[in-house]
Parts: structure tokens; C-alpha cells; sequence
């Protein structure tokens, strides 16, 4: 059975892609900082189907102390089949504003954590013929987002680094990402609060603004995303390699 393996998922996105991973019956191990909500996400998890689901704390910010505890959580549990690399996004701001230290902290915690945790999880794919590596990233690789400037552009180098991984992964072993929309999450409303000071608008009319712009007229569930993770995440998406999959309600307009 698929040992899930999660990062960012106390929250959001990332905690709904747990759950769907844990319906999925797969074991699931949950990372994040805040060890009380990893905790309090576990009986969910055991719940929906996953008995041995484990809590894992860590900070991708900081890669020493976590090649450390995936190591020995490598160790003590086996190797892991499924990685989904979900983090928490950069601040919100324009790109000009930006110093360089956010693009150093963004660019570590996207593409560096991932680069880590998979070159750590790789070996025991190979050693088992299956593997399957999603990342969540967002519609700002194909379409920047406004007052994002940063986020814009870790996400570009998230996508290039996922792709050009496609090609070097052995058979059997995949890697795709999922690009969601406007998704109702704890960084959605940050967004919408740093856009309505930003711009003297309420948050009700920046949120209406991008529901105006979605053709399924709403913004998007995390459980939503969640199933697309899933099925990437899944043996029946094992022809699919390299993929950046809109998750966005038709928001995104280019083909
Ligand atoms: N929501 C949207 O509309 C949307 C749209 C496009 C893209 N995205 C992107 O999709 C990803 C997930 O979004 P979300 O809305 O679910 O975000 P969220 O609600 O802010 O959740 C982020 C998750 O990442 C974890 N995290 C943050 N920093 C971490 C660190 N240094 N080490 C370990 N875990 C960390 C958080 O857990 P702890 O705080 O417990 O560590 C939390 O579980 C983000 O990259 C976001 O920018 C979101």
C-alpha cells in the first residue's frame, strides 16, 4: 500500500489533500509546523481510511533539521511512495517592493524543500517501481497574479523545476502539479485582506471582483483541488508526467 506523504498540511489545501489521500487507504503522514493541528487532524485521517496516519512536525524554512526527521521517519516507517509538496505561499505584495531576501525565502521554501524531500524519497520509489510526486503550485505559472510579485515568480521556477524532473524520473515513478484558482483557504482571505488595504476597497469587493472573473461564478473548495492531487497522486494517472493541471473554474483563458 502507498505510503502518503504530505507537507503543508495542517490547513487549506493541504489538509484536504490528507483527507483524500487517507480515502484513498493510503498510510499518511502529515507535515507542517503547528504540531496542535497536524494532532488534531489525525482521528480525521484514521477516520477516513488511513490507521496508521502520522503527524510529522517540521519547517521546510529550515532543511537541515528536515532531512534529519525525514530521515529517521524514513527509517522507522519505511520508505514512501507519494509526495505531495504543498507549502505555504510568499507574502503578498508588488514585485518592485520585493527585497531580495523574499525571493531567497520563497525560492527555498517552494523549490528547495521540494528538490530535498524528493531526493530523500526517490531511492525507495525506485526500490518499489511506483512512485508519484504532486505539487501544488498555482494558475500564476501560466497567468501572474497581481500584487503577487514574488509568488509569481517562485511558482515559474516551481513548474520549470517539476518539468525538467519529468524527464529525468525512471518508469514507473511520475511527477505532475496541480495549479489552482482562487481557492477559499486561510491564504485566500490574507490575500484578500492585503489587496482591500492596499487598494481602500472592501474585502467583500476584492473577493467579488475574482468571483466575477471565474465562469463557475465561485470561488474554488480545497476539497476541489484535493481531487485533482488525488488522482495524480493515484496508480490510474500513471501516463501522466509533466502535466501543470488548472485547478481554476475556468478562470484561466489561455488554452
Ligand atoms: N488558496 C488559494 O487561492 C491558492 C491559489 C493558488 C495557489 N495557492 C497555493 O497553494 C498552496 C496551499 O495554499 P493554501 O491556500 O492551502 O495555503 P494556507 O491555507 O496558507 O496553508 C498553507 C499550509 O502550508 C503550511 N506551511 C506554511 N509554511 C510552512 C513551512 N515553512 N513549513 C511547513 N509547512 C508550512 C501551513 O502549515 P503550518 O503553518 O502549520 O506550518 C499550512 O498547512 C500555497 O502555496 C498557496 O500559495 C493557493
Amino acid at each position: 500500500m502507498a505510503d502518503g506523504r504530505l507537507c503543508g498540511a495542517s490547513a487549506g489545501i493541504g489538509r484536504a489533500v490528507a483527507l483524500a489521500l487517507a480515502w484513498q487507504g493510503a498510510e499518511v503522514t502529515v507535515l507542517a509546523r503547528r504540531a496542535a493541528l497536524l494532532d488534531a487532524l489525525l482521528p480525521a485521517l484514521r477516520e477516513a481510511g488511513a490507521p496508521r496516519a502520522r503527524a510529522l512536525v517540521a519547517d521546510l524554512d529550515d532543511r537541515v533539521r528536515l532531512e534529519a526527521r525525514l530521515r529517521d521517519h524514513l527509517s522507522e516507517h519505511g520508505a514512501i511512495q507519494v509526495l505531495i509538496n504543498n507549502t505555504g505561499g510568499p507574502p503578498v505584495g508588488p514585485l518592485l517592493q520585493a527585497d531580495e531576501g523574499a525571493f531567497l525565502s520563497a525560492f527555498s521554501r517552494h523549490v528547495l524543500a521540494a528538490h530535498l524531500l524528493t531526493r530523500l524519497v526517490l531511492p525507495g520509489m525506485i526500490a518499489a517501481g511506483y512512485g508519484r510526486i504532486v505539487n501544488v503550485i498555482s494558475l500564476s505559472v501560466r497567468e501572474p497574479i497581481p500584487n503577487l510579485g514574488v509568488s509569481n515568480t517562485v511558482r515559474g521556477a516551481m513548474a520549470s523545476w517539476a518539468k525538467s524532473l519529468a524527464a529525468e524520473l525512471p518508469p514507473g515513478v511520475t511527477v505532475n502539479s496541480v495549479l489552482p484558482g482562487y481557492t477559499d483557504t486561510e491564504r485566500l482571505v490574507a490575500l484578500s485582506q492585503a489587496l482591500a488595504g492596499a487598494t481602500g476597497r472592501t474585502v467583500e469587493e476584492v473577493r467579488g471582483g475574482w468571483v466575477s472573473a471565474i465562469p463557475e461564478g465561485r470561488l474554488g473548495r480545497a476539497e476541489e483541488v484535493a481531487s485533482a492531487v488525488a488522482f495524480l497522486a493515484s496508480p490510474a494517472a500513471g501516463y501522466l508526467r509533466g502535466v501543470s493541471l488548472p485547478v481554476d473554474g475556468g478562470r484561466l483563458r489561455a488554452i
